[in-house]
């Protein structure tokens, strides 16, 4: 992909991620999504500005739905949606179009399901590996918890100690530690 079009898209991804989008899918959250796709993009064979797009357009869904339990299980329809009208503003490929759409269609639920796309083409394996590794982060887990009850505290406790340093491998593509 050329540089000029991954600016354009960074910046408009930008431009809607500041008029609507919550904590957990913010510009922070793309720019750590894209941290993680770039360190594992270099064991593999990709177009590094494709990779990058794909990470600042995978949740899109939330600069129009607000999270919950609908969005959550609806996101892989509406980032499809979604992507198919955003892309128009672009002049890049079918190709390219398609392998955005698939990727971010398919990064869904791998934790706690497991949904994972073993079989899939590396841009989805990486942007849903990258994802998940966020989904994983310390700073992550302490934002996701700090709106439930605080009984269920010793549940976050559980998730770092235990969960995730013996089985974040089961949740990823490509397994890395
Ligand atoms: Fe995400």
């Amino acid at each position: 992909m050329e540089k000029y079009l991954l600016d354009d898209i960074k910046r408009k991804v930008g431009e809607r991620t500041a008029s609507k989008c919550d904590k957990r899918h913010n510009l922070g959250h793309l720019q750590n999504v894209t941290k993680n796709a770039l360190t594992i993009s270099k064991e593999h064979s990709t177009d590094t500005a494709l990779m990058e797009a794909i990470c600042y357009v995978h949740d899109l869904t939330y600069t129009i739905y607000d999270p919950g339990i609908k969005t959550y299980f609806l996101e892989r329809k509406y980032i499809t949606w979604i992507l198919v009208g955003f892309l128009k503003e672009f002049d890049i490929s079918g190709n390219e179009k398609n392998i955005i759409i698939n990727a971010c269609g398919k990064h869904t639920h791998s934790f706690p399901f497991r949904r994972l796309n073993k079989k899939g083409d590396i841009y989805t394996k990486i942007l849903q590996d990258a994802d998940t590794l966020e989904d994983f982060d310390e700073e992550r887990i302490d934002s996701f918890f700090e709106n439930l009850p605080g009984f269920l505290s010793p549940l976050k406790r559980l998730f770092k100690r235990m969960i995730r340093p013996r089985f974040i491998n089961f949740f990823l593509n490509l397994p890395r530690y």
